[in-house]
């Protein structure tokens, strides 16, 4: 992505003073001694959220404070917190995903980064914001580059934002700006097309956790009495989950396995220890268990808008438009596509277990656990086999892939384009498993768009490999020209 101001071939102190011109004291310092040039510092970074330190080696910072970073690897960085003029005012461990460059753009409330549209609805919608309220993002379709999305009259429409060269923006062809914020700031004083003035930027909502703390990154077997539990958020056959609180400070989902006689507890050690490796916005975040004593705890991210399924059903589900149902499968094809190339099957992929956050954002959850904890019931209890979701190989022969999974993710889009229908409706398992033996598929839904259909036939190829991989479907979802309309 290039942005504004980015000019190759000037010096590091002149490319630092110009993306951050606020900063001048902190480069006059830095570079003050001409004749013996310090080596150029890293990069300057700014929190976008405040942080409460989970451990006393973390830092808690406020949203707007500045950092220089030691080492930068991992989700867990160790950094300085500096002043303007560059003292440190304390070192400790920071959350990599709280931070981003400090440069003019970045800094600028509205600037969101990259999103999507129905991310962008999420935001803007949320009751926090009104009409009027604005962000500018970049948008993860490939080449459509910056977007603004505004809300008005209680809908979010989105504008894109042409940029013709590294100092020409515009919406309009006939009003080009020299950078983005000239743009903004001239439609906050004149109208723009069906959506009036631009009001305030958009509220910013704090970004998951990767993990509780940097403590529990190795040491996620944790004790039973660091959670508190609060209300039952939901119950499923092999779990039921509450929303609780590790150690007052950190809101999170506990899942408290009802089989856990069946887990055999070495097995579902290592299991976990693979499934902590994952990490991907798109995937629920894994934070500790808790063993000492059954029921077993699984401890992830709390998702404050439960799950797909059920959001799709409920009365904002109705809402939400193509181009919003598109985003969604979009955001769980990246997921897959990620545990595809980490060669890790889901094995239960559908709405049920696909969960939203107060964003809206879309998570993959339940990945990996069905083999230790799901299948010793499958095997006993026949009846509780997902098999409206299941390939028919997975089905006759118990045969898992990546290639199931995709199976399984036509059936979601099925559930997504029906606002959470039930596949196959009408018939139960043994018919869906005799007539999908035989070539039956589920026709087109109503209003489904032709292209989404044409992806879920595809899924359901009788031959694995006759189906597309995750990285084509997300390819080709990314690739649809539903950001516009
Ligand atoms: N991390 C979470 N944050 C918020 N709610 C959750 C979370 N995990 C689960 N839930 C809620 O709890 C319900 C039950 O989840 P659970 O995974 O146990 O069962 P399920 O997904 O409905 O079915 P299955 O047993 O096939 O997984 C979900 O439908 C959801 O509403
Ligand atoms: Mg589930």
């Amino acid at each position: 992505m290039s942005r504004p101001g980015a000019r190759a071939g000037s010096s590091p102190e002149d490319r630092l003073r110009r993306a951050c011109p606020c900063l001048g004291a902190l480069w006059d310092r830095i570079f003050q001694e001409k004749s013996d040039p310090p080596a150029p510092p890293g990069p300057v970074y700014t929190a976008m959220w405040s942080f409460e330190a989970g451990h006393p080696d973390e830092l808690s910072f406020r949203r707007g404070d500045l950092f220089l970073v030691l080492n930068s690897s991992g989700d867990w960085w160790d950094a300085h917190k500096i002043e303007r003029n560059g003292r440190v005012l304390a070192a400790g461990i920071v959350p990599s995903n709280y931070l981003t460059q400090a440069d003019s753009l970045s800094e600028q409330p509205w600037y969101f980064g990259t999103m999507n549209r129905f991310d962008a609805q999420g935001h803007l919608m949320g009751p926090e914001n009104q009409d009027g309220s604005f962000l500018v993002r970049h948008s993860e379709r490939d080449g459509v580059g910056y977007v603004l999305s505004v809300r008005s009259s209680n809908r979010v429409k989105h504008y894109k934002i042409v940029q013709s060269n590294e100092s020409s923006f515009h919406i309009a062809a006939s009003l080009p700006f020299p950078t983005l914020q000239a743009l903004v700031e001239h439609y906050q004083s004149a109208v723009l097309q069906n959506a009036g003035r631009l009001g305030s930027a958009c509220k910013r909502r704090q970004p998951g956790r990767s993990d509780l703390s940097h403590s529990t990154v190795d040491h996620w077997t944790l004790p039973k009495g660091e959670f508190s539990l609060g209300e039952q958020l939901g119950s499923g056959y092999f779990a039921d989950v509450y929303r609780g609180r590790w150690k007052n400070l950190i809101n999170v989902a506990v899942k408290i396995l009802k089989s856990d006689s069946d887990v055999d507890f070495r097995e579902f050690h290592r299991e976990v220890n693979m499934l902590k490796t994952l990490h991907h916005r798109y995937l629920i975040s894994l934070f500790a268990i808790c063993t000492e004593s059954t029921p077993y705890y699984i401890i992830t991210e709390l998702m404050e808008k439960g799950s797909l399924l059920s959001f799709l059903r409920g009365p904002e589900g109705r809402l939400q438009d193509v181009p919003a149902l598109v985003d969604m499968s979009v955001q769980v094809s990246e997921a897959m596509a990620y545990l595809e190339e980490r060669r890790s099957i889901h094995r239960d992929l559908a709405a049920r277990n696909v969960l939203v956050g107060a964003d809206y954002i879309c998570k993959v959850a339940d990945f990996g656990l069905a083999r230790i904890i799901k299948e010793p019931v499958y095997v006993t209890t026949e009846k509780k086999i997902p098999y409206k979701w299941s390939a028919p190989e997975a089905l006759s022969h118990g045969t898992f892939s990546s290639k199931s999974d995709v199976w399984s993710f036509g059936i979601l889009l099925y559930e997504v384009f029906t606002y959470g229908g039930v596949p196959y409706p009408g018939l139960d398992n043994q018919e869906v498993f005799e007539q999908v033996k035989t070539g039956y598929r589920m026709p087109k839904p109503t209003d489904c768009p032709d292209f989404i259909y044409h992806l879920m036939t595809e899924c359901w190829q009788q031959e694995p490999e006759d189906r597309p991989d995750f990285r084509t479907l997300q390819r080709r979802l990314n690739s649809s020209t539903y950001e516009f309309k």
